[in-house]
């Protein structure tokens, strides 16, 4: 791949551009009822929408079926570094958003802001850490992955892409787009093939999986590693690549997707009083040292 320019690299002023993006697109259905109707929710006169954009045309111009083994051959080493949970949400925390920093919280608090609305449904202990855990892939970017490469919506690589993608045009740009071993609607996969085997675009929710696959429940690495893929769990695309197994976990991931879209609150959890738990459910689940 050639060499990229700066802003190839870092597109948005800040990771936290795409995901308020994603909330544009899927607004909270609460908030829409009690604020103001479903369109006027949607800004689209908003100039960051012009970085967006230019990011997901990045994202589907580079993310090839190549580019996808490259990234799984380098990363899933997990040769770079080995920390402890704690100092891994600090290292997560050194991605600050410059574009607004008196009102975006860091990673660190989003991440608690989920498994604080997860814990406070009385869902399962295990749901609660995949909500404390699901973003620690994006520490991708500090080891100077591009963007494109760590968030964005995800999509299977190797096949025909839906047209329910965020920005379908900019897959022509993809030169897996005009390769007849990828360009067709099953491609490299066989019909009903399960997603187990289906490689999708690289990026930090199958990094994040495959740091955890050891230690969580089925259903909670499901919404790890397929919490971005949009295509599937908003639109219902992708049916033919999927198996009884990923059509049974659609569930745990549709329930997980609205707590990582609708937590977000400019109040801070008081994390003095929480941390006693958070301990004891790390400790009970996962190992003293994480591998990246
Ligand atoms: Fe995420
Ligand atoms: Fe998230």
């Amino acid at each position: 791949m050639k060499e990229l320019k700066d802003s190839e690299l870092n597109p948005l002023p800040s990771l936290d551009v795409w995901e308020d993006d994603v909330l544009t697109r899927y607004p909270d259905p609460e908030a829409i009822a009690t604020t103001r109707n479903a369109e006027e929710y949607r800004q689209y006169d908003d100039p960051a929408r012009d970085t967006v954009k230019e990011f997901y045309r990045l994202n589907h111009t580079y993310q090839t079926y190549d580019f996808v083994q490259e990234k799984r051959a380098d990363f899933l080493a997990f040769k770079r570094k080995e920390m402890s949970i704690w100092d891994a949400f600090d290292f997560l925390n050194q991605l600050v958003d410059d574009s607004d920093p008196d009102t975006d919280l860091d990673q660190f608090q989003h991440l608690l802001q989920t498994s604080e609305a997860i814990r406070a449904d009385g869902h399962p202990d295990w749901m609660v850490l995949t909500g404390l855990m699901h973003d620690m892939g994006k520490t991708l970017c500090l080891f100077g992955e591009p963007q494109w490469a760590v968030v964005g919506d995800t999509f299977p690589v190797g096949c025909a892409y839906s047209q329910k993608i965020v920005y379908p045009e900019f897959f022509v740009n993809n030169p897996d787009y005009n390769n007849p071993a990828y360009n067709t609607k099953l491609g490299v996969y066989e019909e009903g093939c399960g997603l187990r085997n289906v490689h999708m675009s690289w990026g930090h929710d199958e990094y994040v999986y495959q740091m955890l696959k050891d230690y969580l429940p089925e259903p909670a690495l499901y919404m790890l590693r397929y919490h971005s893929f949009y295509s599937w769990h908003r639109e219902g695309e992708y049916s033919y690549l999927l198996d009884d197994h990923d059509r049974e976990m659609l569930k745990w991931v549709n329930l997980f997707n609205p707590y990582d879209l609708y937590s977000k609150s400019p109040v801070p959890p008081n994390w003095q009083e929480i941390k006693g738990y958070y301990e004891g459910i790390i400790a009970k689940y996962l190992p003293s040292m994480l591998k990246f």
